[in-house]
């Protein structure tokens, strides 16, 4: 008898991005056998063991023949279960037990269980990405991911439950339509904290606003308990709704990462907020395979680094390049992966290691200890931070008092700002003004003559970087736009100054 080769369309997750992998399956009369072959990790190779068990537990036959299975291209590396369903389905085909016409209308994707459940597997959004991209007409997968797939336009998706179904639909029967989604997952905006909380507090509030403007990354700095951690966890809810697009890639992200939206696109923005002992790779991803870090996960939300000066030299370096360029790229070996990382940042701090220096409780640290601190905070990271806030401990009478704002009414003003950064930098490649770089600002930011006047005398009076003259022009656009101005007035000037005003901070402003 002549060999026969069936070929299966499936895919694998490079990052975050599908690849299309040929699943070729080949029967030949022999001794009984079944090989994989084709740069297949570890959980690709035990497959064999519960392909082999599916097949007979769903009532189908297990050729005794000898099987190989070849995963094509050679030079991808296949990692992950998610083969399972496109293995059994190449075996069923290549023995006659399911039309290998039906190969080149689907892409099959799931892990298999030994009865023949199909499961589903992390990055089924990804999948269904590629799967339209290839050109197949449809995907099958497992009902419990399928609402994800179909969040796919123009792909037909079909939701089985195991093998059997699997086979049903190749062989022409009736297309299983996925069930409908789940609330969306997520935060919903509504349960989201609110400003309203907030007691006192009118500057960091007011900083907290810019930052939501403009995208301007942000530290916050005080003792204990005054309200940091507060303030960051609310700055999602300022920020405007995700865009389509956007919610479709945070939810491909988390997808992959294995924490799906219950099958729904992504509603609220992420916030990532990281415990200070983490690993360089796992807050910028890396790892073997490598896996989206993070802060991938915060890409299009908020990364949150409460503790500042806790975590690790290595762990702040390795978020230079994210913060700067908006994407991390891991090279191995001739490759290279690049990941998404557009977050805002958003740092806590105390100001010392006690945390109440500059309070009005004595602070108990040694000079030594302050100077440690200082340096842990000072660098590189700290250069591309927009503002620094302190947060001093609100009074009795604030606490006492009614609320200043409301999210709702900070956002309204965010999203007018926002319209006014796109239509001034549409055709550009920054989208907010925490994105102009020094040739954008040149071409872009008006700028009345005394303000320019103002920031030259600060410059002059050494308590400015070149840097720091950007991002003092930066806010200050932030800031005329929250007021509506076309161009940069002294007021503006003077209050992003004001805004980096931190006690040993670059641009301190001189008496
Ligand atoms: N301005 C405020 N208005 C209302 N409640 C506040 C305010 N500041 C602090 N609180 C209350 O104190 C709690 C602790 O605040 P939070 O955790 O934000 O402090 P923190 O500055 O992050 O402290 P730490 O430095 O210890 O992390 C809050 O959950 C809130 O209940
Ligand atoms: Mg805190």
């Amino acid at each position: 008898m002549p060999s026969v080769l069936a070929r299966v369309v499936t895919f694998t997750i490079d990052g975050i991005d599908p690849l299309p992998v040929w699943v070729e399956v080949d029967i030949r009369p022999g001794l009984p056998a079944f090989r994989i072959v084709g740069l297949a990790d570890a959980a690709v190779r035990e497959s064999r063991e519960r392909v082999h068990a599916a097949i007979l537990n769903s009532g189908f036959d297990f050729p005794a023949r000898r099987i190989t299975a070849n995963l094509a291209p050679a030079h991808v590396r296949k990692v992950g279960p998610g083969f399972d369903a496109a293995l059994a389905v190449g075996v069923l085909a290549a023995s006659g037990q399911c039309p290998i016409e039906a190969l080149e209308r689907w892409a099959v994707f799931g892990e298999l269980s030994l009865t023949g459940t199909l499961r589903g597997c992390p990055g089924v959004l990804a999948v269904a990405q590629g799967a339209r991209r290839t050109g197949v007409a449809g995907l099958v997968v497992a009902r419990e991911r399928a609402p994800e797939a179909a969040l796919v336009e123009g792909l037909e998706v079909a939701a089985v439950d195991d093998l059997r179904g699997l086979a049903a639909v190749l062989d022409g029967g009736d297309v299983p339509p996925p069930p409908p989604a789940a609330p969306s997952a997520g935060v919903a905006r509504h349960e989201q904290p609110d400003l309203a909380d907030v007691r006192g507090h009118e500057m960091p509030l007011r900083a907290l606003e810019i930052a939501a403007a403009g995208g301007h990354n942000l530290l916050l700095e005080g003792p204990p308990g005054s309200g940091k951690t507060m303030l960051a966890r609310r700055l999602p809810g300022l920020l405007p709704p995700l865009s389509r697009d956007e919610a479709l890639e945070v939810t491909r992200i988390h997808s992959v990462a294995g924490a799906a939206h219950r099958g729904g696109l992504a509603s609220a923005r992420p916030f990532r907020a990281p415990h200070h002992t983490i690993s360089p790779a796992g807050l910028v991803g890396g790892g073997r395979p490598p896996a989206p870090g993070e802060a991938t996960l915060a890409h299009h939300g908020v990364l949150f680094l409460d503790e500042l000066s806790e975590f690790s030299r290595p762990t702040l370096e390795a978020l230079r390049q994210p913060v700067e360029d908006g994407e991390i790229v891991i090279v191995r070996g001739q490759q290279a992966l690049r990941l998404p990382t557009r977050f805002m940042l958003v740092a806590a701090t105390n100001p010392c290691p006690c945390g109440f220096a500059g309070s009005d409780r004595p602070c108990r640290c040694g000079e030594l200890e302050l100077m440690r601190h200082r340096r842990r905070l000072s660098g590189p990271l700290l250069d591309r931070i927009d503002l620094l806030v302190t947060v001093t401990r609100p009074s009795a009478a604030a606490l006492a008092a009614a609320p200043c704002t409301s999210s709702e009414a900070v956002r309204e003003r965010v999203l007018a700002a926002r319209e006014r950064q796109r239509a001034r930098l549409a055709g550009t490649a920054a989208r907010t003004n925490a994105q102009l770089d020094a040739r954008l600002l040149r071409a872009h930011v008006r700028i009345g003559a005394d303000a320019r006047r103002a920031l030259a005398q600060a410059y002059d009076r050494g308590g400015l970087s070149a840097r720091g003259h950007d991002r003092v022009l930066r806010m200050a656009r932030t800031v005329a736009d929250l007021a509506d101005r076309d161009a940069v007035g002294l007021e503006d000037v003077l209050h992003a100054l004001a805004l980096r005003a931190r006690e040993g901070g670059d641009e301190a402003v001189a008496a």
